[in-house]
């Protein structure tokens, strides 16, 4: 049984949790810590976990009783106990995004590399999905012929809350495309374009703009554009196209079965966030306990994966000031990746 430390007691790790007590096997949460202890009560409380609340990260990183620590805290406090786990020789899931700028990411790999083997699976859980896969293996079969260009559509379910800004909308949102695309098409990206669209007027947060339009230049001259809102009226939607020199592939428009009824032709459209990507969930935390349970070098998407989104992610960001198209620099991928 992989015993694991949990800091972060919010919405996914309530999805993480409630995945390891009823579907997944092998690992059980023996720490916790929150900044808001009453949220690390709730949850151990909920799920009758029985662990030891803490009231520090070292707390839970040194705890004999923990072998990996699961990170599932707000964006910004995700590099303080992923180093410190790496320093302890412990593997980390983290929630994405590894950072929120590309300089904390760069200490993560840095840490890593000091340690001399990885450690750390951020979760970026599509490549996990089924449908994803299915689309990359379409695509790396060759059978629509090289990816020319591409279409994501990520909309999040209405009212975007006050805690949305308008730069929210790329390390909340838009990582998950600047990753999966990534991953999709093989190659680097070269430059990154955030534009605005007509403002939706139904948008309550005053501090974000929204929708946006994100383009993704590669090497190759391949584009991929995602339209991103944090005001879907109709239910949360994801969908990813791809464009091949020979045909097109594509994720199913809407993963829910179909029914015809009263002269219409219907799909269920999920209400947020939580349903659509429950396997790729559950897929991606299994592997990381079996990992750790084998004794193995974890395999999951890494923190150069991290790195290479946040330095896409920062580009986005500044573009997002003068809607101009941003250029794109990375490091050398060190040995370790690849
Ligand atoms: N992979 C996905 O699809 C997905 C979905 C939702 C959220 N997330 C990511 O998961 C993380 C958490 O999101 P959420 O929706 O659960 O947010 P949330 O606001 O529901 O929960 C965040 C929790 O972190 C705690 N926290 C804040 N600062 C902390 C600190 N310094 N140390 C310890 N705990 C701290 C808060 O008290 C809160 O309990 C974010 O990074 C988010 O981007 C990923």
């Amino acid at each position: 049984m992989v015993k694991l430390g949990l800091i972060g007691c919010g919405a996914i790790a309530h999805t993480h949790v409630s995945n390891l007590t009823s579907a997944l096997n092998n690992g059980e949460v023996t720490a916790i810590y929150d900044i808001n202890k009453d949220a690390a009560e709730q949850i151990n409380q909920q799920f009758e976990l029985n662990a030891k609340v803490y009231e520090s990260i070292d707390e839970v990183v040194n705890d004999l009783n923990v072998d990996a620590l699961m990170v599932c805290s707000r964006n910004d406090a995700h590099v303080d106990p992923v180093i410190k786990a790496i320093e302890a020789g412990k593997p980390v899931f983290v929630e994405k995004p590894l950072a929120t700028v590309a300089s904390d990411c760069k200490k993560v790999v840095d840490a890593e590399l000091k340690a001399g083997k990885r450690l750390v699976q951020v979760g970026f859980m599509r490549r996990f999905d089924p449908f994803y896969i299915q689309l990359k293996d379409e695509i790396d079969s060759g059978e629509i012929g090289k990816p020319l260009m591409g279409y994501n559509r990520h909309f999040t379910t209405r009212p975007a809350t006050n805690y949305f800004e308008t730069p929210n909308m790329i390390n909340d949102a838009f990582i998950h495309e600047i990753d999966i695309t990534h991953w999709l098409f093989n190659e680097p990206y070269t430059s990154v374009q955030v534009q605005y669209a007509r403002p939706n007027s139904l948008n309550t947060a005053t501090k974000l703009k929204d929708p946006q339009i994100a383009t993704l230049h590669m090497k190759s001259g391949a584009i991929v554009n995602t339209y991103l809102t944090q005001n879907s009226i109709y239910g949360y939607d994801v969908m990813c196209q791809v464009i091949g020199e020979k045909g097109i592939a594509q994720l199913p428009d809407m993963p829910t079965i179909e029914v015809r009824k009263s002269g219409k032709i219907s799909h269920t459209i999920d209400e947020d966030w939580t349903k659509r990507f429950i396997t790729a969930y559950q897929v991606e935390l299994q592997t990381f306990i079996n990992e750790v349970a084998d004794g193995e070098e974890l395999t999951g998407p890494s923190s150069w994966d991290g790195y290479v989104a946040a330095v896409t992610a920062d580009c986005a960001i500044k573009s997002q000031a003068d809607e101009s198209l941003v250029p794109i620099k990375l490091d050398d991928m060190p040995d370790l990746y690849k």
